[in-house]
């Protein structure tokens, strides 16, 4: 075994260059520095060590006292790496590589807790080098021996410097040898080449400390380390850098391609948005407010996990349907608008499957979508077939009817737009002149009518038994632009429902509205009910079409509704509302931070694939505007919704459920919350992991936090909750909603809620969407089609009256539509093999704290708790909304689950 040198430096003078101590070594500059054979542990008097002071090579003689030296081992564990994301796309796996790191060595340097008593200053640091000794399929190991005197005191950071020319991905180091057990230091990030990034990195070890509480021989690299990772916002980002950093989102246009696909800037005062993360690429040539689309859009090197993750890790995965399968898709359909001419055409793409032309790289995509493309033994073509969504497995007509449909807005994906109608008649807040009369044209008698005698309509409200999807005054605004766009349309809708006796919603009522138009037209609306004649159904059906159009453009890029109503959307509520937090917490938390150490694991892939989306989702011209009834408009809309709608304290469920009217405090009821119905499967088992999930932050906080007033005097955690308030989400800085944070429970709120956004919340809504959304009929992204009794022509009431069916399936999406959006809902529907779920394995940093490592078992012990509840629930007839004949279950809040497209899982972060 080779061992480097022992060495030990004195105190220097301070240092003035960050993140670098007083070391014997200078920039690297090495007098006697012999790799020698063992033995490797040498109980050396200190006045045997000669060092040097600086990088010139100078001899300083040390005191000549006896010290105690204790001999250390530091094992350091390396992941293998190809190099970054996008080049391992293709290639094959990652140890070949290793190879090149033969030889070559780390510099380690241990850095002591404490300054030095008599000096009061930063003690010297001890160096020494590591070097290859072993590797295995998934890790490199290098070790160093190193001989720590016993005035040197704790340990509480170590430098690194890569001697590779290439970046490595450290794992974590081991320090061998001390008398209190090995000492852990977890790393998770990568180490630049010294000859790209000449600073030295430094690593704490994995204990947690306040800032008041650091000690003494941190403090200077606490604070500056946090310097570093802040950057100076100037310049264009590096892929190999740390910074974090805020941007508007300008980078989801094209407009130097075309003027057409110029897209406003969202995050501002027209458009307000959160942020994103500042990349400081050049303006585009053509507006100066625009920034430049790049291929690869930079987020900090350590939020690109995915050269060690597995090979289906999602944002590949993504990647890959965006870049190979969808073009061939667009090369198997020609005509983009060319419908399903039947609804057993809908079928075969279950069935018979889609002819691809021959795929490049083919095997490497079938082993990404083994779900999705089949070979076919004797012939060169590939076919995509795609799998027969569960909920269709169960009940074939299962889209079809007002039951699911209703049973869906409580158990669906989007189970956070329904909410309870308080007053009556139903008004638009939008301006008559523009928008036109803002009485809704559904009356008490259409409503008593449809109740059937259960009540009366002013009993149903103050029974809260009168419910509404509410896409009116968001849309409305929207519906002249958009019908301006080729291939789509759109209203503004309102649709009730009742709550039975059973619990079970019924559908009761749609009403769509268009707006006066630019052409003199007046105000448009009509009411449609589910009434027993043969013409009102089939317009009852393509009502409902259109309904669903915007409860899944709404779902997947923002949220709507107005008065008391809230946010409410994948892309808005959970992926852009989470990057600020994240950027704030590498920014002003320092990673010995006990609440950075919290968060970490709910942050992770988060920026990557948020990157990703601005890529090829909601860029311009992307899947969403592509696919979307509001086509270039979605992403604006979400902006709408986020000004008029985000509140910071209502993402969390209980406040959310409140502010629908679907639930009202109790403190006598099971979490102190009466819900307005009882079951409602996404509140019931939502309830029960928001609690759980609190429960584990109380603990840690209050583990960290014995004394209240160390709140408001942590001056990292201040300028966190300062950050996040007026610059991640700053366009927001003065609306209502946000808390103080002046209080343990102030911080347990705020942390409980970014937990709950990151993991149940963003599940809840996402791994159901290829079970719900895989049978389009069930979900349509588009409504292309107006209905056929606006302003008909005469062809139209022609189609409608001879062929109803065909009318419908000219509404739905087109072939290239609806293909596209269920490659892309698989996908994102799809948990990889090395998922990360909520509460299954603790943080290296929690482990270390008993306190702490008992709090987490205690979490981890209710979440498989939970599996049991969610399980005896879906079996249990007496929930119809989750129970019954062909009825999916409700599992999206089952914490574990198995690889794939589950529809259950709920993962620790946002990562796909
Ligand atoms: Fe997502």
């Amino acid at each position: 075994m080779l061992t480097p040198q022992l060495h030990q430096s004195p105190p220097a003078s301070p240092a003035l260059v960050p993140l670098s101590k007083p070391s014997s070594q200078g920039n690297g500059g090495i007098a006697t520095f012999p790799v020698q054979s063992t033995p490797a542990l040498q109980k050396s008097p200190r006045s045997a060590g000669v060092g040097l002071a600086s990088s010139t090579i100078e001899a300083v003689a040390r005191p000549s006292t006896i010290e105690r030296f204790t001999s250390i081992k530091a094992v350091v564990t390396v992941k293998p790496s190809t190099g970054g994301f996008f080049s391992e796309l293709g290639i094959s796996g990652g140890l070949d590589k290793i190879t090149d790191l033969m030889g070559k060595t780390l510099l380690l340097e241990l850095v002591s807790a404490e300054l030095d008593p008599k000096t009061g200053q930063e003690k010297g640091t001890i160096q020494g080098y590591a070097y290859k000794n072993g590797q295995n399929e998934e890790e490199v190991k290098y070790e160093c021996q190193f001989e720590v005197g016993e005035e040197f005191g704790e340990v509480g950071a170590i430098f690194v410097e890569n001697e590779h020319h290439k970046e490595m991905y450290l794992k974590d180091i081991i320090l061998e040898g001390f008398a209190g057990g090995p000492l852990s230091i977890s790393c998770n990030s990568w180490v630049q080449s010294k000859y790209d990034s000449p600073q030295k990195r430094v690593f704490f070890t994995n204990k947690c400390y306040l800032p008041a509480e650091t000690p003494s021989g941190l403090r200077r690299l606490r604070e500056e380390e946090l310097v570093i990772l802040r950057g100076n916002g100037q310049g264009e980002r590096k892929s190999h850098e740390r910074i974090y950093d805020y941007d508007v989102y300008n980078d989801l246009g094209n407009p130097d391609s075309d003027a057409d696909k110029k897209r406003p800037v969202l995050g501002g005062k027209e458009f307000p948005y959160p942020r994103r993360c500042r990349t400081g690429r050049p303006r585009t040539k053509t507006d100066p407010e625009s920034e430049s689309r790049t291929v690869t859009i930079y987020v900090p090197r350590d939020e690109q996990f995915s050269t060690i993750k597995e090979l289906t890790f999602s944002a590949k995965t993504v990647y890959s349907v965006v870049h190979a399968l969808l073009p061939s898709l667009e090369t198997a359909i020609v005509d983009t608008n060319l419908g399903f001419p039947f609804f057993t055409a809908i079928d075969e793409l279950f069935n018979e499957g889609i002819n691809l032309p021959p795929l490049q790289k083919q095997g490497f995509l079938k082993d990404l979508f083994p779900r999705l493309i089949k070979t076919v033994t004797d012939a060169t073509k590939d076919i995509l077939r795609f799998e027969t969504p569960d909920t269709m497995n169960r009940d074939r007509f299962f889209w079809f009817s007002d039951e699911e449909f209703a049973r869906q807005t409580l158990a669906g994906i989007n189970p956070y737009a329904i909410e309870a109608v308080t007053e009556w008649p139903l008004m638009s807040e939008l301006d008559p002149k523009v928008y036109g009369p803002p009485e809704s044209a559904i009356t008490t008698e259409i409503v008593e009518r449809e109740i059937k005698g259960f009540m009366t309509l002013d009993e149903a409200i103050k029974q809260k038994k009168l419910f509404m999807l509410d896409y009116h005054d968001l849309f409305l605004p929207y519906v002249n632009k958009v019908r301006q766009l080729q291939g789509t349309t759109l209203y503004g809708s309102r649709t009730l429902f009742f709550l039975t006796p059973e619990e079970t919603l019924k559908p009761l009522v749609i009403e769509l509205t268009r707006p006066p138009t630019d052409d003199g037209k007046p105000q448009w609306k009509q009411v449609f009910t589910p009434t027993c004649h043969a013409t009102s159904m089939w317009l009852w059906r393509l009502a409902k079409a259109h309904v669903l159009a915007h409860d899944s453009g709404y779902h997947t890029t923002s949220s709507s509704a107005t008065g008391n109503k809230i946010s409410r959307s994948i892309m808005l509520r959970t992926h852009c509302a989470t990057e600020p937090y994240i950027i704030a917490t590498n920014r002003q938390l320092s990673e010995m931070h006990p609440i950075h150490k919290l968060l970490h694991p709910h942050f992770r892939y988060t920026m990557e694939i948020n990157a990703l989306a601005r890529g090829y989702l909601i860029n311009g011209d992307g899947i969403i505007e592509t696919t979307f009834s509001p086509g270039k408009y979605s992403m604006e809309l979400s902006a709408v919704a986020y000004d008029k709608l985000w509140q910071f304290d209502l993402q969390g469920l209980p406040n959310d459920l409140i502010s629908r009217g679907l639930a009202v405090k109790d403190q006598t009821a099971p979490h102190g919350l009466k819900l307005a119905i009882e079951d409602y499967p996404f509140a019931n088992d939502g309830l029960l992991l928001w609690d759980a999930i609190k429960e584990w932050v109380a603990n840690y906080v209050n583990h960290y936090y014995p004394d209240p007033s160390r709140i408001a005097s942590d001056k990292e955690l201040q300028s966190w909750w300062t950050e996040i308030r007026t610059v991640g989400h700053g366009d927001k800085k003065d609306s209502p909603g946000w808390p103080d944070l002046k209080t343990p429970s102030d911080l347990i709120h705020i942390v409980t809620t970014m937990v709950w956004v990151a993991s149940g919340h963003h599940a809840a809504v996402n791994f159901g969407q290829y079970t719900y959304g895989g049978y389009f009929p069930n979900r349509p992204t588009i409504a292309r089609t107006k209905m056929p009794v606006e302003d008909p022509t005469e062809e139209e009431l022609s189609m409608f009256w001879d062929k109803p069916e065909v009318a419908l399936l000219t509404c739905f999406p087109s072939q290239i539509q609806a293909t596209k959006v269920m490659a892309i809902l698989d996908v994102l529907s799809n948990h990889s093999p090395d998922e990360e779920y909520l509460g299954q394995d603790p943080e290296p940093a929690w482990k270390v704290e008993p306190a702490i490592n008992a709090a987490f078992e205690s979490f981890h012990g209710r979440l498989k708790e939970l599996e049991g509840v969610i399980d005896a629930r879906n079996s249990d007839q007496r929930f119809k909304n989750r129970s019954g004949a062909g009825v999916m279950p409700y599992e999206l809040l089952k914490p574990f689950s198995e690889p794939g497209v589950t529809g259950k899982g709920v993962p620790y972060s946002i990562s796909i």
